[in-house]
């Protein structure tokens, strides 16, 4: 059965009991309001560890002024149900004053990587990324810890982050999950009107249009003019970027470059979605 932990104190002492009696931690750290996507992490997880930990902190530090921090989602009582049936042991809910006793004065600044794409319109974002994680790897020690590529941006900060301060765990990577319609799961879903919800999938469809373009002329630019013109057309939305460069660097695209990513922020009424393909290159 799946046991919850609220406290800082018990999520530490739990996890170094279980690494005394050399069981392996796999840890899936979320905001919550779970859907397979989140689930797919899980289900990683519990292939390759003895214990999965996940943690469920809607995390405050990683919220700009005016963006939905109060307006998240949540559903403990339901994510809990949906996490036992994954295979998740251990769910750590903490309350934001049991993370965050009092503001740190320490920052840790993620640079240039954290500059582009949703870093360039979400100032600090992916500090309080860091910032959490951080806290997070020190209580539930895992070996593994599993990202979604739905967040690619998020996922390369976190890899050159674990590499180069040694974290002593393996970062993973798990294939975005979509609805059948082809729009990326995400929790902010919900907040999309019945009209924007039929018009979200077309974000998955411009991007896989200018992914067609980068493979058969090998032109970025010409892609990229693809990408833009398709989301421009859809009603109701309002592009935030549209960018094609070099992943996981994050740089902007050469010859050299083995992996480009093609990433769009899309902003709806209710909620700013984000969406991207990785396309290997060599
Ligand atoms: P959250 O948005 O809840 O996502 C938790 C994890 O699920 C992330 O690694 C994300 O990439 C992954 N994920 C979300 N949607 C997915 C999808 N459709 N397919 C595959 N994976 C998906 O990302 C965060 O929370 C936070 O920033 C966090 C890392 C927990 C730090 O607070």
């Amino acid at each position: 059965p799946l046991k919850r932990i609220e406290k800082v104190a018990d999520m530490a002492q739990a996890a170094r009991r279980l690494a005394s009696e050399g069981k392996s931690i796999g840890f899936v750290p979320t905001m919550g309001f779970l859907h397979e996507g989140h689930l797919a992490l899980a289900a990683e997880a519990r292939k390759e560890n003895d214990v999965v930990i996940m943690s469920i902190f809607v995390n405050p530090a990683q919220f700009g002024p005016g963006e939905d921090f109060e307006g998240y989602p949540r559903d403990l009582e339901r994510d809990a149900e949906l996490a036992e049936k994954a295979g998740v042991d251990l769910l750590f809910h903490p309350s934001s004053e049991e993370m965050y006793p009092e503001d740190s004065d320490i920052r840790i600044l993620p640079g240039r990587q954290a500059g582009v794409l949703c870093g360039a319109s979400r100032p600090g974002h992916f500090d309080g990324v860091l910032k959490v994680l951080t806290k997070l790897f020190h209580l539930a020690r895992p070996e593994r810890a599993y990202f979604g590529q739905k967040d690619a941006q998020q996922l390369a900060i976190i890899e050159t982050f674990v590499r180069d301060y040694n974290f002593p765990l393996e970062i993973r990577r798990v294939p975005t999950v979509r609805e059948k319609d082809g729009l990326a799961k995400s929790s902010r879903n919900v907040r999309l009107t019945a009209q924007e919800r039929r018009q979200a999938p077309s974000i998955y469809e411009a991007l896989r249009e200018g992914a067609r373009v980068l493979r058969e002329t090998g032109d970025a630019e010409l892609a990229l003019g693809t990408v833009g013109h398709s989301l421009g057309s859809i009603p109701g939305a309002e592009t935030d970027y549209a960018e094609i460069l070099e992943y996981p660097s994050l740089f902007p695209l050469s010859s050299e470059s083995r992996e480009a990513i093609i990433a769009a922020a899309v902003r709806f009424s209710g909620a700013r979605l984000i969406d991207n393909i990785l396309i290997p290159l060599k």
